[in-house]
């Protein structure tokens, strides 16, 4: 299940569909018979969170103070290397968590005074997966509409057009077992988008797939966005496919967030190209020698042999800066100059690398 359960509600319990039973279909009036004050958020912003804190019952400080908003038809993306804080995040947003402090709103409801109108708005696909192996993929999907109370009719027809849009129409009577990571991914998308959900979370959708099957699930995303018209919040670890992906992306380290922009906006202003000098010892005083010549936004990183600096202009700069540093007296292995990316972005704002474990 999605690691909660000890501490927190999870999304598939008895409980839920007995709270799910007593609410109103989605297409009749909201579930909220609790008196709430009117939640307070942006026009256009379909998720709204404010200095959102969790820390867990052992002590641990998932979140230190969150804010965001996500607009509408958003694809927005939550980057950050393991235990960053981002399934937490996802949690809170999908009412399986509950926050320390701070407060959020999805779909116009507040994630704590009314999880039921919450959770009828959203559509979520969790880290591990929810599937349950001993049914078909399709009989996975009625089993889905029938917790959400959506018509027999309905049902059928939403599942033969999501079973198209996943590529899935010829194995959908196969048993789950049978099915590769790539297809068990689409299929869990498919029952995450099953009641027309106007937020669609998605944490980690490509993780544990091979690169081909990730870049296929990367499109798919693309192409919901566009046939479905929801706004898509997802977590990912790999910073360079998003980039790619997400108009705008939240980048999380230990718990804050540490930039918050477009892919486009976060490059430019770290330098669109890295020039990378691999040095024979003295790594250290290369980086002096690079930082002196004032040519980056940000300060050179060391790792191991190599000096790593974002820039402007790579091709342009690069020259003077490996000439300065021979000059000096240390030799130079071996230079390459490449375009940036959201990893670089990370990296020099936090001196960790996102896609290492235990950042
Ligand atoms: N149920 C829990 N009880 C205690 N600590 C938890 C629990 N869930 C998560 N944590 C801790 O909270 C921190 C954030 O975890 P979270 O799962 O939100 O990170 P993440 O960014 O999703 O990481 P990953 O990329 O590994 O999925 C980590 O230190 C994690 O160990
Ligand atoms: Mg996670």
């Amino acid at each position: 299940m999605n690691g909660y359960l000890s501490d927190e509600l999870a999304w598939t319990t008895m409980r839920e569909q007995r709270e799910l039973a007593q609410v109103t279909h989605r297409d009749g009036a909201r579930a909220s018979s609790q008196a709430v004050a009117k939640p307070r958020a942006n026009p256009g912003a379909v998720v709204s969170v404010r200095e959102l804190r969790k820390t867990y019952a052992g002590g641990v400080e998932a979140l230190k103070g969150v804010s965001f908003e996500v607009r509408e038809g958003e694809i927005f993306g939550m980057l950050g290397p393991n235990g960053a804080g981002k399934t937490t995040t996802i949690g809170i947003l999908t009412t399986t968590v509950r926050p320390s402090s701070g407060a959020a709103i999805v779909a116009g409801h507040d994630v704590t005074r009314e999880p039921l109108a919450v959770r009828q708005a959203i559509g979520v696909t969790f880290q591990e997966s929810v599937l349950d192996n001993d049914f078909s993929g399709i009989d996975n999907l009625r089993l889905h509409a029938r917790l959400w109370r959506m018509s027999p009719r309905e049902a059928e027809e939403r599942i033969t057009s999501l079973l198209e849009v996943m590529e899935l129409s010829d194995r959908g009577r196969d048993g789950v077992r049978t099915y590769s990571g790539g297809m068990r991914r689409r299929l869990e998308i498919a029952r995450a988008l099953l009641a027309k959900p106007s937020v669609l979370f998605l944490d980690e959708p490509t993780v544990g797939l091979d690169p081909a099957v990730r870049n296929g699930i990367w499109e798919l995303i693309q192409r919901l966005r566009r046939a479905e018209g929801a706004t898509i919040v997802l977590s990912t670890h790999y910073l360079e496919e998003a980039e790619n992906v997400c108009d705008r992306v939240a980048i999380i380290h230990h718990g804050n967030i540490v930039a918050l922009d477009s892919p486009g906006a976060l490059l430019l202003s770290l330098g669109v190209e890295v020039l990378e000098i691999n040095v024979d010892g003295e790594a250290e005083r290369a980086s002096r020698l690079v930082s002196g010549l004032r040519l980056s936004q940000s300060e050179p990183l060391v790792v191991g042999n190599s000096v790593s600096v974002a820039l402007a202009d790579g091709q342009g700069q690069s020259a003077r800066l490996v000439e300065t540093v021979r000059e000096a007296g240390v030799e130079v292995a071996g230079v390459t100059v490449r375009r940036s990316t959201l990893n670089d972005v990370f990296l020099h704002l936090t001196g960790t690398k996102a896609n290492q474990n235990g950042a």
